[in-house]
């Protein structure tokens, strides 16, 4: 059977369904991890849940990359979601935000939705860097951009606020030639321009 080009070693990324409601308003009770990847928000209802899922599920992003994707395993099990933003056709960069279900957490699944997308931004369109900013107090997502080969490119300080007090945010990247020289390029390929 031909593996789609959205199929990693553990998981599939796939668009937002009307039905993903339910894992929305899942993810939005743990507010911690809420915190870790982005910010607290006010409790929200079952019919943002449905709004959200409603129009992500019909956008298509004609006029740019910025797109949300739903983590599944291969068997189709929800565990989590990423987000590309501030795509930048011209200077080929963009950034992404991921946040993984607790209980899904240490498998493997982030490492491996980040290698299916940026396996596309950089093999099928062209994209040349991606970045991702990680709040100095997200130790984990801080180990986890190491461990994937990102470097730490700068500091900015105190300007995400959270519990009270301001944070510095950590800018972690990775070059399309940096990712495929540690991930390897799909069988076939020539070297694209990184
Ligand atoms: C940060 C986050 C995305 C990491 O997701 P994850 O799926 O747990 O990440 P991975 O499993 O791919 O990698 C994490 C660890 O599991 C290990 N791992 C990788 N493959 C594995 C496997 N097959 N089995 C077990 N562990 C594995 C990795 O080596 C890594 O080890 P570490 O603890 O030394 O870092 C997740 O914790 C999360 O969503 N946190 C809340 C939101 C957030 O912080 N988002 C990021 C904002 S920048």
């Amino acid at each position: 059977m031909t593996k789609s080009a959205w199929q990693g070693d553990l998981v599939w990324l796939r668009g937002v369904e009307p039905g993903d409601w339910e894992h929305f308003m899942a993810w939005e009770r743990d507010g911690e991890a809420n915190r870790l990847g982005w910010m607290v928000h006010l409790p929200r209802g079952s019919e943002w849940a449905r709004k959200a899922a409603l129009e992500q599920s019909a956008a298509a992003s004609p006029d740019n990359d910025d797109h949300r994707f739903i983590i599944t395993t291969l068997r189709g099990v929800a565990v989590g979601t990423i987000n590309t933003h501030a795509s930048d056709r011209v200077n080929r960069r963009f950034q992404y935000g991921i946040s993984i279900a607790r209980e899904h957490w240490g498998h493997g699944y982030a490492s491996d939705a980040l290698t299916v997308l940026f396996r596309h931004f950089f093999g099928e369109k062209g994209y040349h860097k991606v970045n991702a900013w990680v709040y100095a107090f997200n130790e984990r997502s801080r180990r986890f951009h190491e461990n994937f080969g990102m470097t730490l490119e700068g500091t900015r300080r105190e300007t995400h606020f959270s519990n009270g007090e301001f944070h510095d945010e950590h800018l972690f990247g990775m070059t399309a030639g940096e990712f495929f020289a540690r991930h390897g390029r799909p069988a076939g390929s020539e070297p694209g321009p990184d």
